[in-house]
């Protein structure tokens, strides 16, 4: 079998995947909530905001040319008022693509402990926003929700590689950030990045996803980027939930501080990050076992 990546550019991995792959299953008391679409608009974004895939399309679909708004849509309560009890329903059918995620050995990759760390970092980016008395909280939980999207969008499209390069860093102790630049040319960052431009996702997101590890990088969302680094650190340190990065993310603490969090409050931050989203997290599987690779 060829090392060489079948995709040359972060680009052209984006474009490749038609599906993104989600564990998710919405409950069924969401098809109740969407009948009576603007009383319960705001319980619903709680139920739709939860899933990557789903606000990607979402958000992808709301922004399209086709839907005609001539500013970006931002918002979830927004794009869901814009697309409809209809399109919001077809959207849910849509995304049942679970079955197109490639077989991994589990002790390697689980789909639903990458989905418990993206709404980990998601939960914990709001909850520091919160504390950091920020306006707009929401636009921290989708930066946490998204950030990593790039390695799932790498995984999809190129698992075998992918696996070999993940098995590779844990031989060697390398971070699989490192290992996708040594074998790709171009890491998750960079595709998740392309991703949201090729979406048309909110362009909020861009610096945040680009330089979630590198946050001293981002000129102009440093809040938005550097909570999505603690909050990713946060879930690291907290074991919610598994990226496929073992080794723990290097920590930009100069930039922490910078923007008002202590040492001494990270305490309370992860306190309230475990109490908020420990209810949401999908529990049929065991983040000890996977451990175990370590
Ligand atoms: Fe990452
Ligand atoms: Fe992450």
């Amino acid at each position: 079998m060829s090392l060489d990546p079948p995709y040359k550019s972060a680009d052209a991995v984006v474009t490749a995947v038609r599906e993104i792959p989600s564990p998710y299953v919405p409950p069924d008391v969401l098809g109740q909530l969407l009948e009576n679409m603007n009383s319960q608009i705001d319980q619903i974004n709680a139920l739709l905001r939860l899933d990557y895939a789903t606000i990607i399309r979402i958000f992808a679909v709301a922004n399209s040319v086709l839907h005609g708004n001539e500013e970006e849509v931002v918002k979830v309560n927004d794009a869901i008022t814009n697309l409809g009890h209809g399109e919001i329903e077809k959207i849910l059918d849509d995304a049942r693509g679970e079955a197109s995620f490639p077989n991994l050995p589990r002790k390697l990759f689980s789909l639903t402990a990458f989905w418990n760390h993206c709404v980990t970092v998601a939960v914990s980016a709001e909850t520091i926003a919160r504390f950091l008395h920020e306006k707009d909280t929401e636009r921290y939980f989708l930066c946490g929700l998204l950030h990593d999207i790039g390695r799932l969008l790498m995984l999809t499209a190129m698992p075998r590689l992918y696996a070999i390069s993940m098995l590779e860093g844990r031989y060697k102790v390398r971070s699989l950030q490192s290992q996708e630049l040594r074998i790709f040319g171009y890491d998750h960052t960079e595709v998740g990045v392309e991703a949201i431009r090729y979406w048309n996702l909110p362009s909020f997101l861009e610096e945040p996803i680009e330089h979630h590890h590198s946050p001293t990088d981002s000129h102009q969302q440093v809040s938005l980027t550097v909570v999505t680094h603690l909050a990713d650190a946060m879930a690291h340190a907290l074991h919610l939930g598994q990226s496929g990065e073992i080794m723990m993310p290097k920590i930009y603490s100069h930039q922490i501080q910078e923007l008002g969090i202590q040492p001494a409050h990270l305490h309370e931050l992860a306190v309230e990050t475990v109490t908020a989203v420990s209810p949401l997290l999908i529990r049929n599987y065991s983040s000890i076992d996977e451990n175990q690779v370590r």
